[in-house]
């Protein structure tokens, strides 16, 4: 398996985590957030912990649900950082986010050496549970056409912020505010089809009308919708959780079972990281299974 972490030209650092705690750089500005995976005392004294911008804080006895403190002069319409060419705003969001998920770095990179390797044949990619759109815009600078899906009005204009910012605005990306299931069925009945998924549903989640997304109950339904649009000979697919008890075999097997057509090709799968600059550990952020048609990559 290769996974390694693409470091270098990414304005974003792990610099150290423990305690049930991680403290990162995104840019100029520091935050200190939960990690419950973080079983390790901390590395970094506390004076550096202290440089924490903002703090994210699980409500008390729960680990879910909580707040920020954020002082007043952080921007208030968020800042840029970089990944090699792609440029992302980032900013505190509710459940403790800041608008990007640093373990997805690598597959950023995998999607487009995907593409590379299709030597300018033009494909069409369905981002489905896109959020901010950071894999819509590694897809996009490399080529493909993009369907960019979420439930989220704001995450969705967020994603189009995020394309324009990169100098990626005239690329096609065509975007969709609606419930992951309702469309995808709807993309069957007009017999609509797509060469390549990219697929990180979450563990609860509504659409816009209240639909609930519930990933053990939803998924083998999921399964079927995406064999449903997907070209006799899907070129990838990119499957990532973040769910307990959804491993990367979990997500291999669920692949194989209900995508046939994925017969022909490789799979690839592990657990996502993130790198902590002062120990050197690898911090676990869920897990992925990746399929391509082609030999190599
Ligand atoms: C884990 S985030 C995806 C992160 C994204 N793939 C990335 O790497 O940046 C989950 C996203 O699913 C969306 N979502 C939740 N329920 C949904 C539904 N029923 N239909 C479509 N999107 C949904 C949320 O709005 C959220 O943006």
């Amino acid at each position: 398996m290769s996974f390694s972490y693409p470091s270098d030209n990414f304005d974003y650092q792990l610099l150290d985590t423990g305690a049930f705690q991680k403290l990162e750089q995104f840019g100029p500005h520091r935050f200190c957030r939960p990690a419950p995976q973080a079983l390790w005392p901390k590395s970094l004294p506390a004076s550096e912990w202290k440089k924490a911008e903002g703090e994210y804080k699980y409500f008390k006895g729960k680990d879910t649900g909580g707040e920020w403190k954020i002082p007043s002069s952080l921007p208030e319409n968020g800042w840029q950082i970089k990944f090699q060419n792609l440029v992302f705003k980032v900013q505190p969001t509710g459940f403790g986010h800041i608008g990007l998920f640093p373990e997805q770095a690598p597959n950023w990179l995998w999607i487009i050496d995907q593409l590379k390797q299709l030597n300018g044949k033009e494909i069409k990619v369905l981002n489905v549970f896109g959020y901010t759109g950071a894999s819509t815009l590694a897809a996009a600078s490399a080529g493909a056409h993009v369907t960019h899906l979420d439930a989220s009005k704001g995450s969705v204009n967020w994603a189009r912020e995020n394309l324009e910012l990169s100098g990626l605005g005239d690329r096609p990306v065509r975007w969709i505010v609606e419930d992951a299931m309702k469309y995808m069925q709807r993309e069957h009945r007009r017999d609509n089809k797509y060469d390549a998924i990219i697929m990180d549903p979450p563990s609860f989640g509504r659409g816009p009308k209240g639909e609930v997304w519930q990933i053990e109950d939803k998924l083998s339904e999921f399964m079927e919708a995406c064999q449903n649009i997907l070209n006799d000979s899907p070129a990838f697919l990119l499957f990532t959780t973040h769910s307990p008890g959804f491993s990367s075999l979990t997500l291999e097997n669920m692949l194989k079972t209900y995508l046939p057509s994925t017969q022909k090709g490789h799979f690839e799968t592990g657990e996502m990281f993130i790198p902590d600059t002062s120990t050197g550990l690898h911090l676990p952020n869920g897990f992925f299974c990746r399929y391509r048609a082609n030999a190599r990559g």
